[in-house]
This record gives structure tokens, sequence and C-alpha cells, in this order.
């Protein structure tokens, strides 16, 4: 079995999940390379991800595509999804949206076996480093537990809402990139 067969599988099982989210439209299980160094993990799609079934292809989506680029960073070369995979409306996921969508989060990082995940958002970081996490505290630094090296940093969004995110965002991937490249060097 390959990563993408294995991805394409964990595909077809959130597929099945659809029913439970009212709202839904398209499943949106994320995409990318499978043997990215990176993998990029949100809070649940927008209006325009449940149109396409594409994640972060919204306002968001092209904030963070343009602060990927200033680290030198392809959205393609990367493989990218979020907490939650149905559009869950205008409003944060409930808890329940996210108990139910976290085991495939979780089986994707297995099969992609990424050096760095990139969590944005409170919702990634509570879900993946634990209920009492907080943004303001935790980001920009690196925590490694059993999934392996995570690194917060805000949303993209929250830059959208409030412009003095978006310096923190930009100084928080310039950390990343050395981190990378000294990953690389190794
Ligand atoms: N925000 C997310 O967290 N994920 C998406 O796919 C789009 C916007």
């Amino acid at each position: 079995m390959s990563k993408e067969s294995d991805l394409a599988a964990v595909a077809e099982d959130i597929a099945k999940l659809k029913s439970q989210f009212d709202l839904a439209d398209k499943s949106v299980p994320g995409e990318g390379n499978p043997d990215s160094e990176l993998m990029i993990i949100g809070e649940a799609p927008g209006h325009l991800e449940n149109k396409t079934g594409r994640p972060f292809v919204g306002r968001a989506g092209k904030l963070f595509e343009k602060l990927l680029m200033e680290i030198g960073i392809d959205r393609k070369d990367v493989f990218i999804t979020s907490i939650v995979k149905f559009y869950p409306g205008q409003r944060a996921p409930s808890q329940k949206e996210i108990d139910l969508c976290l085991p495939y989060t979780l089986k994707q990082i297995d099969i992609i076996k990424p050096k760095v995940v990139l969590l944005l958002g409170s919702i990634a970081i509570k879900a993946l480093l634990g209920k009492n996490k907080s943004i303001t505290k935790e980001h920009g630094k690196l925590v490694r537990n059993e999934l392996g090296n995570l690194f917060p940093t805000f949303h993209p969004a929250a830059a959208l809402r409030f412009e003095k995110y978006l310096p923190v965002i930009r100084s928080d991937l310039k950390k990343l990139d050395s981190m990378l490249q000294l990953i690389r060097s190794l």
C-alpha cells in the first residue's frame, strides 16, 4: 500500500461522516504531497471549501498561501488539512464535531509522518496538544509529543480579523523555516 492509497482510504472513511453535518455539501479531507516534511492543520472548512471539497481556498487560505510563499513553501508541496473535515456553518466546530473527525487527522499524521506539523489556531492546538493549552502561550514554540514535532501559530483568519496577528504569524513562520532548514541539514 502506498501513502496515496492509504490517504485515499482515509478520505473515503471521512466521506461517510457527511450525514452528521447538516450544512455539508462536500467532505474536505485534505490535499497535498503525502511525502511532505511539513503537514499543516487548520480548524474547519469554510463556505468555499464546502463548495469545492478543497482546504484553505477561501480568503484565509489565500492569505496563508502568500505567507507560506514568503518562507519559500508552495502549498502544492505540503499536505494541508483541518481538524474538522466538514463545514460546520459560520461558527466554531463543536466538541462533538471535533471528536468525530479527530481519529482521521491522527491517521493522516501517521501515514504522512511529517517532520513538523504546523497547527493553525486554537481548535487545532487544543485538539492535538490538550484542551488546557492556549494559543497565546504556545504559539511559536516547538512541542514534542507522541504525535511528533508540533508547531502552533495563529490561524490566518485571525489576521484577517485583527491585523496585529499578521506580524506574529510571519515571525512564527520564520522560526518554522529555520527549524525546517536545521532538520534538512541533519
Ligand atoms: N480554515 C480552516 O481551518 N480550514 C479550511 O479548510 C479553511 C479555512
